[in-house]
């Protein structure tokens, strides 16, 4: 490959390129991350959606696969957080990314055990308060990014944090709507120190999902993805299936119908009891203003995304996705993807040097 792109990013990390492939529940296991570790970028393994054990296999799977750097998902609001964190201590992870801010002393338990922490937020004033608890680097996820999403376009967010946080501040790596080398040459021109990207990864050979479902994203166009609250409560960037838009145009009874229908469907599927689904429900509602409707339909999330993602159930499942679905016609490997977006980056950048006169 010619050209080479070092950034704040690269050497925090140790990786070849500014590129990172994000955690994605039920996506990013160990073949799709050691796939982009050994292309040179940072892979991340999505454990959201693993049970401890599950996580321990997965990292020693990876580490079969690669001896290159790789990182880990996390909820930071997991009940065994602490304890998953120490598994990353003890194997060597070299980076652990968190789903939400991370507890300062979670931060000092990696950062003094020499891991990398990498947190994704949503807007400026949690990239600073997670860099004034020794956060190491940022990913600042934009709106039109798949999965769990806000408000506002990566155009404005990322600049919007490059300048809260100062010209000395942690490197910030942007993520929300990339996929080539015409995006990462953008990023870098704003002043970020690198691109994560989950929809351009999960539509890879490497990547785990079924054919069949990854026909589905490939055949979706730019206007394809709704923002859904009726999922889980919380604005989830998905592909606009059957299922979401008939809980989109519910309401009241009909939704409740709706999710209590799936909920039958994946207490079948899954074998979840009744009484864990009416637990965790009951526990919700508590906390929150939710609506039952999305409640039932939280408590099978995970499930609903399983069911899309790893069983190829098109039509009962979830499809998270980010806008860039409908920029993405082609299924290369990580090692192929990556190469061509850190060479079309270099003849972007020396395009825009030979501007200058
Ligand atoms: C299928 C899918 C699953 C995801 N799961 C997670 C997750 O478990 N944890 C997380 O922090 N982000 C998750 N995300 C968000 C991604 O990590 C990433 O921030 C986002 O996809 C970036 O936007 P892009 O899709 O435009 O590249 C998910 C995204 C997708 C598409």
């Amino acid at each position: 490959m010619t050209g080479k792109l070092s950034t704040p990013f690269t050497e925090l990390v140790g990786v070849e390129h500014p590129i990172v492939q994000t955690g994605m529940g039920w996506v990013s296991g160990p073949a799709l991350t050691s796939a982009t570790a050994n292309a040179g970028g940072l892979g991340i393994l999505a454990s959201a959606t693993m049970t401890y054990e599950e996580l321990e296999q997965a990292i020693i799977k990876t580490k079969q696969q690669t001896d290159k750097p790789f990182g880990v998902n996390m909820r930071a609001d997991a009940s065994d957080a602490k304890a998953r964190a120490e598994l990353l201590i003890r194997e060597g992870v070299k980076v652990a990314s968190f789903a939400l801010a991370p507890k300062k002393e979670l931060i000092a338990q990696l950062k003094d055990n020499g891991v990398v922490v990498i947190p994704s937020i949503g807007a400026a004033k949690h990239a600073v308060k997670v860099s004034s608890w020794g956060a190491d680097a940022v990913i600042v996820q934009g709106g039109e990014g798949g999965g769990h999403t806000g408000p506002v376009a990566t155009t404005l967010l990322l600049p919007s944090v490059l300048d809260a946080l100062g010209p000395n501040g942690i490197p910030v790596v942007a993520a929300g709507g990339f996929f080539d080398g015409r995006g990462l040459a953008a990023a870098l021109s704003y002043g970020a120190a690198g691109v994560a990207m989950g929809t351009r990864f999960l539509l890879t050979s490497d990547s785990s999902v079924p054919d069949s479902v990854k026909q589905e994203y490939l055949s979706r166009g730019l206007q394809d993805t709704t923002v859904s609250r009726k999922v889980d409560g919380m604005p989830h960037r998905v592909l606009n299936t059957e299922l979401v838009n008939a809980l989109e145009g519910s309401n009241g009874a009909r939704g409740l119908a709706a999710a209590v229908s799936n909920a039958v469907k994946f207490k079948a599927m899954t074998g979840m009891k009744w009484s864990t689904i009416a637990r965790d429900g009951l526990a919700m509602k508590k906390a929150g203003d939710r609506t039952w409707q999305q409640i039932i339909m939280a408590a099978n999330t995970p499930m609903l995304l399983k069911a899309g993602l790893v069983e190829g159930n098109t039509h009962a499942g979830v499809l998270a996705s980010g806008q860039v679905v409908g920029m993405i016609e082609d299924l290369p490997s990580c090692q192929d993807l990556i190469e061509r977006i850190v060479l079309e980056a270099c003849e972007r950048i020396d395009a825009l040097a030979a501007l200058r006169k």
